[in-house]
């Protein structure tokens, strides 16, 4: 048996990025972004509103042009060879922008012809797209008929339509009901199971961890924590969390700090964090009316962690 690592070559990296800055007039809007994306792998950028994801991505894409640090993707230098490597990108953009005045197969058959594909291989691969998109029967459906989620699938359908290496996508499922979603999830893996590599964007927390195989938090311009959803869970946060709630939550603060390691009190909700849950068990289970919920710490707690808890808009 061949020993780790010896003679098997490893790939290079879909995406490495050092010194990544991006600055606008006197504000600078990424600070310094070293990043790798492995081949095969879906690498989430985690991040809230106004954190840098969509220009981390408009970068990788030479589509904002970096004001330091050094970017290739695919093997091409970032910016000089983007239009090489975009051939072999596909784009989910964070907004929809199919064109309302086609229909659903004339703007597959339009975005082709962007990639000079050639006629006849367009028809069956589009075919074949729109079977994946789970779109068959609605060819000839104007934009505006489709439901939000399908016109994500189209998206999607329509960013594959050059067999990208790599698919990169912009908050695939903001806005989607739960079942839409599930459905985008399904196809995403399915692309996965098909050896592409994966970038996308979110601040969906159940998304980031079903989803990615690694994951980047990035706040600020920054990325603060890259790793697996569950290392980060286990490397940033306590196992266990008490969130007791009510008006007699905060009389708790002290207390349950000494008890848990850790509290935090967010409008009239506790937040308990500890290592070993059965002193807070002990001492929360005789007091009478005090109501708490004990839970296992999540990527939520590590994300609200590391970017703190004020609103962004
Ligand atoms: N073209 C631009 N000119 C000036 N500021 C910009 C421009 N594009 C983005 N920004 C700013 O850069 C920051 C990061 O934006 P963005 O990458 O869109 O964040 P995210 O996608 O994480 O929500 C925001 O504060 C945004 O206002
Ligand atoms: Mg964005």
């Amino acid at each position: 048996m061949l020993e780790s690592g010896s003679s098997v070559q490893r790939k290079a990296p879909v995406v490495e990025a050092e010194g990544l800055r991006k600055r606008y007039a006197d504000r600078e809007v990424i600070c310094g972004v070293d990043l790798q994306v492995q081949p095969g792998e879906c690498f989430g950028l985690l991040g809230p509103n106004g954190a840098g994801k969509t220009t981390l991505l408009r970068m990788m894409l030479g589509l904002t042009e970096p004001s330091a640090g050094s970017l290739r993707v695919l093997g091409h230098p970032i910016p000089a060879e983007a239009r090489r490597a975009r051939e072999r990108i596909g784009v989910v953009p964070q907004l929809d922008n199919l064109d309302p005045d086609f229909t659903v197969q004339e703007n597959l058959v339009t975005y082709a012809s962007y990639f000079g594909l050639k006629q006849a291989a367009v028809s069956s691969r589009i075919r074949e797209l729109l079977a994946f998109a789970r779109l068959d029967g609605r060819s000839d459906a104007a934009i505006s008929a489709l439901s939000g989620g399908m016109k994500r699938r189209l998206s999607l359908a329509r960013a594959l339509i050059n067999d990208p290496e790599l698919v990169v996508l912009d908050e695939p499922s903001t806005g989607l009901d739960p079942q839409a979603r599930q459905h985008i999830w399904q196809r995403l893996f399915g692309l996965l199971d098909s050896g592409r590599t994966l970038i996308l964007t979110t601040h969906y927390m159940e998304e980031a961890e079903r989803l990615c195989d690694r994951l980047a938090i990035v706040d600020a311009g920054l990325i603060v924590a890259c790793d697996t959803p569950r290392a980060l869970v286990s490397r940033h946060i306590e196992p266990h969390v008490f969130e007791l709630r009510g008006s007699d939550a905060g009389r708790w603060q002290q207390r349950g700090a000494g008890l848990a390691g850790r509290a935090e009190l967010v409008g009239d909700t506790l937040l308990l964090y500890a290592h070993d849950p059965d002193p807070l068990h002990h001492s929360l289970g005789t007091e009478p009316g005090l109501r708490y919920w004990h839970r296992p710490a999540s990527l939520e707690d590590v994300f609200l962690k590391l970017t703190g808890r004020d609103l962004r808009d």
